[in-house]
């Protein structure tokens, strides 16, 4: 479906009586309807970071402050490697302390590092309370933030320890983008980008066509884009939210992604940058296996390249890379489990000859 442009839209996040609005625009903190129809208890806690608060927390917390009789702010320090218990801790020290009830609500003001982190915690404290996401990077805003998957990493793993647990309202608001690094913001594109293969080749066609204005952040273009992605991603989560079997598509990209995190050491590469080029030998490897025509991986691979993000696999060497693609979660006895395409905008979760994996991986030099 060829997405109209507009300036703001809701999207229903259809789970019964836990159903929410994912609400894209600009100039949504300001704007009383944002926080219609919540029930706030006495006490609100933003969870945020100094980054993220030096740019945006002050008209968050002026938007919030007439909305509970106290506002409390918790600080954690920015990064992945501070998505852990210690840090976690912090939050509910902060928040039993300040004498936080259960109608307290928290808000996630931050990347999906923070969303993931506050929805944690408002999973756990006293035994669940209601959270709002106000997701502020690309990634979060199309991804992160909206389907209730919140987490903490363990040494062992990354995500291991965590809940499901649905935030009460999303508040995508594409001004926060607007302070996003060009990186980090060109690494979200990699989660905009890979809706339309697993799901709407009609959207991936609009992508092609509006490449110019996404990479410019024009507004409207980007509040378009954030829709349908949260369309998508709402349809599959409501059809599947516990990831027994549909939600897996939404992992297009990540079999091959995740061994370039790991492969290289987490942050060498950034999540959309490797989950861009895992899009790309996904695709190649379903070309190969004769379910899509060539023509279209290389749409993929020639769209990923215009938001800037790699596509050449990096040299981990081929015993490393299939080693480190059976240890992903989808692995079922040894065998590798892909997201490929079953056709444009068609993604099916199925293994694949391992004589195609390495045909893949070969040309892009990485067994070298
Ligand atoms: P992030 O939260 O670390 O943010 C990236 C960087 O951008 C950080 O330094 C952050 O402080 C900064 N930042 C955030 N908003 C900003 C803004 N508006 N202006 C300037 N700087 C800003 O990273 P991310 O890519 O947003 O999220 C990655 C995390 O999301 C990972 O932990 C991953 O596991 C998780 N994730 C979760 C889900 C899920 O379904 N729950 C899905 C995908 C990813
Ligand atoms: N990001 C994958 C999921 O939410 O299931």
């Amino acid at each position: 479906m060829k997405p109209s442009v507009v300036e703001s839209s809701r999207v229903v996040v259809r789970l019964g009586e836990r159903s929410y609005d994912v609400v894209i625009g600009r100039g949504l903190i300001d704007q009383a309807s944002s926080w219609d129809g919540l029930r706030l208890g006495a006490d609100g806690v933003v969870v945020t970071n100094p980054l993220v608060a030096s740019y945006h927390l002050e008209k968050v917390r002026a938007a919030l402050a007439p909305l509970h009789r106290r506002l409390h702010v918790v600080s954690l320090p920015d990064g992945e490697q501070h998505k852990d218990w210690p840090t976690l801790q912090r939050i509910f020290d902060a928040m039993l302390q300040a004498g936080c009830d259960r109608r307290t609500v928290v808000y996630a003001l931050g990347g999906g590092v923070i969303g993931d982190m506050a929805g944690f915690a408002s999973a756990c404290y006293m035994r669940g309370i209601g959270y709002v996401q106000i997701p502020t990077t690309l990634l979060a805003q199309v991804d992160s933030s909206v389907g209730g998957k919140t987490a903490i990493n363990h040494p062992l793993g990354k995500n291991m320890i965590g809940a499901f647990h649905q935030p009460l309202r999303v508040l995508c608001d594409v001004d926060h983008l607007s302070t996003l690094p060009e990186r980090e913001f060109r690494s979200g594109l990699a989660e905009v980008i890979k809706y339309g293969p697993i799901s709407d080749w009609s959207f991936f066609e609009w992508l092609e066509s509006q490449a110019d204005a996404l990479i410019a952040r024009d507004p409207r273009t980007l509040v378009t884009a954030i829709r349908r992605s949260c369309e998508i991603k709402a349809a599959v989560v409501s059809r599947d939210e516990r990831e027994s079997d549909l939600r897996a598509v939404l992992n297009f990209g990540h079999t091959f992604g995740h061994a370039i995190e790991v492969g290289l050491g987490y942050g060498a590469w950034l999540h959309g940058e490797a989950v861009g080029c895992g899009m790309v030998l996904a695709a190649d490897l379903s070309a190969r296996i004769g379910q899509i025509e060539p023509p279209i991986a290389d749409r993929i691979r020639q769209l990923v390249a215009r938001c800037g993000l790699p596509v050449e696999a990096p040299a981990l060497g081929m015993e490393r890379w299939l080693q480190l693609m059976r240890m992903d979660k989808k692995a079922q006895a040894g065998e590798i489990q892909f997201v490929l395409l079953g056709g444009p905008g068609v993604a099916v979760v199925q293994a694949a000859p391992e004589s195609l994996v390495r045909e893949v991986l070969s040309p892009h030099k990485a067994t070298a």
